[in-house]
């Protein structure tokens, strides 16, 4: 029968959310998976929608040929496979089956950006290749992500319509009226291929770093101020409610305040401190270095989970190297906390400038004309990095398009301008108590550069020429003209090269 709207390959967790959740949305899936177990999985958990009114229907086949016999045509596949070559080999699969030019094969994976740029010039001829970045994991799939997609243009227009009916929407209490419209769906189309998964590595990026941000508040109020981890969730909660509202706030918040069910210790305590990671803060990492545009604190979050898994020596270290360590306790626990909270929105803050100057150079060098308002606004619901600000970073972007950093935005320098003492505070006792912040000290760094007029690099340039004649511009002469200066001879001559 061909009548199903769209198929899934692969319904491991996050296809056979996004399946249930399309069926949720009224459109007929049909789903394959090599797994046995993953089929009847999902046909378990379908047969329960699908008895509803206004529901779609679920059939799921056990080859690539009939996947494409299920379906209507254009036929529209849609991948929610692991990252790499598995992808190339179930499209070949595809082809061979018979799929056409005018089909569409969307990947919904975590694909590397230029894989996906690759991929739609190899398929240019023999199918129409889309991309879809999904961010929310299990649960945002299931009841509503957000959804990154580039590519095609033709394409877009036909899963436009299944994509804003599944994605997460924006819940538009207290925005200023007129500013946004209502119930906006948190899906867009970014640009041309590869935008999509560009724009999600740079989430993970974000991600990456506001989570390590979060630890190391954690971290530094349980070591200089003995708070027991549920306290911590408590500051969390009520920080949930201002500024640094954020899914990864409340589901710290959440976690901290959870206790495990083996032992009834706080849960956190249980858990080993070896962070994991699938690569996705890496590759911004090394995308930041390629392009020249820094994202130190992305970068840091990346390395602060490498060091996180050198455990044993950790461990030999905090014997060795015993360090001495002065908390100044002269402050009142409120106002240590008054400026942990600053210092957090802050760095905060300065990672998602560091984010956007990424998505700016690589715009650029790309021609994808990255709108970063849109990027912001579907980024307010169903990611895991939904916060609370976004709403500002849209609006910053919407009324200045070539905003040359975020935090010359009027609202965000005011913001700045009143929480940097706390933050400055922070990061001098966590040097001087021994608590490491990485990523905190490092935004801190990054801002204190960004607003140095003149930065320590004349000495470097001329550290360059005297080991390597690699020439300086001067102060006075126009950039362009480059001089060296003859170190080596006793009476110093300068040459216009
Ligand atoms: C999301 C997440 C999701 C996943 C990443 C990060 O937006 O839904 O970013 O893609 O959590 O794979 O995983 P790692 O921390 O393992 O790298």
């Amino acid at each position: 029968m061909s009548n199903s709207d769209i198929a899934m390959i692969g319904l491991g967790v996050m296809g056979k959310s996004l399946a249930l959740n399309l069926i949720d949305q009224g459109f007929d899936v049909v789903g394959f998976d090599i797994s046995d177990a993953h089929r009847i999985r999902a046909e378990n958990e379908a047969k329960n929608i699908t008895k509803s009114e206004g529901k779609g229907a679920f059939s799921s086949v056990d080859s690539i040929a009939n996947v494409l016999l299920s379906l209507k045509s254009p036929r529209v596949v849609a991948l929610s496979l692991p990252a790499g070559h598995i992808i190339e080999s179930v499209v070949d699969d595809l082809l061979n089956a018979g799929l056409n030019s005018d089909d569409i094969v969307i990947d919904t994976g975590n694909s590397l950006w230029t894989d996906s740029e690759s991929r739609e010039a190899k398929y240019r001829d023999k199918l129409r290749f889309f991309s879809t970045a999904v961010s929310g994991g299990e649960v945002g799939a299931r009841i509503g992500p957000a959804l990154m997609a580039s590519g095609d243009k033709q394409a877009w227009q036909y899963v436009q319509p299944m994509w804003e009916a599944i994605a997460a929407k924006v819940d538009d209490k207290g925005l200023p009226v007129g500013q946004f419209e209502q119930g906006e769906p948190c899906a867009a189309y970014l640009g041309p291929a590869g935008a999509g998964h560009y724009v999600k590595m740079v989430h993970n990026g974000i991600e990456y770093a506001d989570m390590q941000l979060i630890c190391e508040a954690y971290h530094f109020m349980t070591h200089t101020l003995d708070l027991p981890a549920d306290a911590v969730g408590k500051v969390f909660e009520s920080w949930n409610q201002g500024v640094l509202n954020s899914y990864l706030m409340e589901i710290s918040a959440d976690i901290l305040q959870t206790s495990d069910p083996v032992t009834g210790q706080p849960f956190v305590d249980v858990v080993l401190d070896q962070a994991g990671q699938k690569g996705t803060g890496l590759w911004t990492a090394i995308n930041s270095l390629q392009q020249g545009a820094p994202a130190p604190t992305i970068a840091q979050s990346v390395f602060a989970r490498a060091q996180s898994a050198q455990k044993a020596t950790r461990i030999q270290a905090s014997e060795i190297l015993k360090a001495q360590t002065k908390f100044n306790k002269k402050e009142e626990v409120s106002q240590i906390l008054a400026n942990l909270h600053d210092a957090l929105y802050c760095s905060k803050l300065v990672v998602y400038a560091q984010g956007f100057d990424l998505m700016a150079a690589t715009s650029i060098q790309e021609k994808w004309q990255l709108d970063f308002s849109k990027i912001a606004k579907i980024w307010r619901s169903g990611c895991i990095i939904r916060a609370g600000f976004l709403q500002d970073i849209s609006f910053a972007y919407q009324t200045e398009p070539d905003l040359p950093n975020l935090l010359l935005n009027r609202h965000f320098s005011h913001q700045l301008k009143a929480r940097t003492l706390g933050w400055r505070e922070t990061v001098s006792s966590s040097a001087m108590s021994g608590v490491p912040m990485p990523g905190i000290s490092s935004a801190l760094s990054y801002f204190d550069s960004l607003r140095c007029a003149v930065l320590p690099a004349n000495l470097l340039q001329a550290q360059r020429d005297y080991f390597g004649s690699h020439t300086y511009s001067r102060v006075d002469k126009p950039e362009e003209q480059k001089f060296h200066l003859s170190w080596s001879e006793n009476i110093r001559t300068e040459h216009k090269v």
